[in-house]
C-alpha cells in the first residue's frame, strides 16, 4: 500500500521554535530574533528615540565623536562587513570617514531584505562607497565576505548596537569566537556594549511610560496569531523588565494575568497558562567595560582601544584579530 508524502510538521521554522519554546518547562519562552518582524522593527527604531532608551543615542554619539579615531586605528585597504544592517543611520559615520580615504566596500549581512534594502537606501548616496548587500545568517555571510577578498585587503567587522547583549555571557564568547574563526590575523571587529548603570535608569529603558516597549514585546503573541492561526488574547497578557543580577541582563517577559489555554493551530500546539506564568522573550546582557578585553581575549581577539560615552554608559570596542 503507499503512503501519502509525509507533509512537514511545522510550516517554517517560527512555527518550529513556537512550538518548541512554549513546550518548554519551567520556563516557557520565545527567541528574541521574532521579534523583528515589520511591525517589531518598526516598533524597535519608535524604541531608539525614546528618552528613556539611551543605548542607540549613546552609540551614535561614540560613532560621531570618533570616526576618525577608529579608521585611523585600523590603516591599510579596508572592506567593511555589519552583521545586521540596522537603519543606517550609525555605520554612515564609519563609511564617510573612511570613504574620505579610500573607495570602500560595505557588506551589510542581514537576514531581511526589507532591511537590506532599507539600507542600501540609505546609504548610497556616500561617496565612493559601493554596497554589497548579503541576505544570510550572520556567520554564513560573513564566512563569503571573508574569502572573497582581494589581496591585502583587511576586513573591519561591525557589531553594532549592543546586539551582542542577546546572547548570554557563554554565548557570546562562542559567537565572538566563530567569528574570529573566519577572520584573519589583523581584521578587525567593532563591538558596541551597552554598559551597567543604575537599576532604575535600566528598567526605564525597557518599561517605558507610553508602552512602546510593550507594544514590541506583546507584538510576538500578535505575531503568533497572523501568522500560526494562534489564538492569544492579547489583553491576558502583560509586559515585564526584570533585572537579573546573576546573568547582569535585563530579560523581558510576557506576563498571563489569568491562567488559560490558547491554541495555535500552525504551531500544533496547545498552551496552558498558570496565572502569572511568563514567556520569557528577551534578554540585554549588560557589560562592565573591563569585561570586554578579557571575553575577546578568550575568543583570540586584542582589544587595542575603546570609545566610551559617558552621558549613557556605553561601550565601542575595537577588537583586532590575533
Ligand atoms: C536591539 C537587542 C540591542 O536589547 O537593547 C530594546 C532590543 N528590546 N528594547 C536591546 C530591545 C527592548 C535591543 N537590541
Amino acid at each position: 500500500m503507499t503512503q501519502p508524502a509525509l507533509s512537514p510538521r511545522f510550516p517554517n521554522a517560527f512555527a518550529e521554535a513556537v512550538h518548541a519554546g512554549l513546550s518548554k518547562h519551567p520556563q516557557k519562552e520565545l527567541p528574541s530574533m521574532y521579534l523583528y518582524d515589520e511591525v517589531g522593527s518598526a516598533l524597535f527604531e519608535v524604541i531608539t528615540a525614546l528618552p528613556e532608551y539611551g543605548v542607540t543615542r549613546a552609540e551614535e554619539r561614540v560613532l560621531k565623536d570618533h570616526a576618525t579615531d577608529i579608521v585611523a586605528a585600523m590603516p591599510g585597504d579596508i572592506k567593511v562587513a555589519e552583521l545586521g544592517s540596522g537603519s543606517g543611520r550609525k555605520t554612515r559615520r564609519i563609511l564617510e570617514a573612511l570613504c574620505k580615504k579610500q573607495p570602500t566596500a560595505y557588506h551589510p549581512i542581514e537576514i531581511s531584505r526589507t532591511a537590506l534594502q532599507l539600507c542600501r537606501r540609505e546609504l548610497s548616496d556616500i561617496e565612493r562607497v559601493s554596497i554589497v548587500g548579503h541576505e544570510r545568517d550572520y556567520l554564513a555571510g560573513l564566512s563569503e565576505v571573508s574569502s572573497k577578498r582581494n589581496e591585502g585587503e583587511r576586513l573591519l567587522v561591525l557589531f553594532l548596537g549592543s546586539t551582542i547583549g542577546n546572547f548570554a555571557r557563554l554565548a557570546a564568547t562562542r559567537f565572538l569566537r566563530s567569528i574570529r574563526g573566519m577572520l584573519q590575523p589583523g581584521d578587525a571587529l567593532l563591538l558596541g556594549t551597552d554598559l551597567i548603570k543604575p537599576l532604575p535608569t535600566l528598567i526605564a529603558a525597557y518599561d517605558d511610560p507610553i508602552g512602546v516597549t510593550a507594544a514590541f514585546n506583546l507584538n510576538m503573541l500578535a505575531r503568533i496569531n497572523r501568522e500560526l492561526g494562534g489564538e492569544f488574547p492579547l489583553d491576558a497578557f502583560e509586559h515585564v523588565a526584570r533585572f537579573n543580577p546573576d546573568a547582569r541582563s535585563i530579560e523581558m517577559h510576557l506576563r498571563a494575568k489569568r491562567a488559560l489555554s490558547v491554541r495555535v493551530r500552525g504551531a500544533d500546539l496547545r498552551a496552558e497558562f498558570r496565572e502569572g506564568e511568563t514567556i520569557w522573550t528577551e534578554s540585554s546582557h549588560k557589560y562592565a567595560a573591563e569585561e570586554v578585553a578579557p571575553i575577546a581575549a578568550d575568543a583570540g581577539f586584542d582589544c587595542t582601544h575603546q570609545w566610551r560615552d559617558d552621558e549613557w554608559q556605553f561601550a565601542e570596542s575595537l577588537l583586532v584579530a590575533r
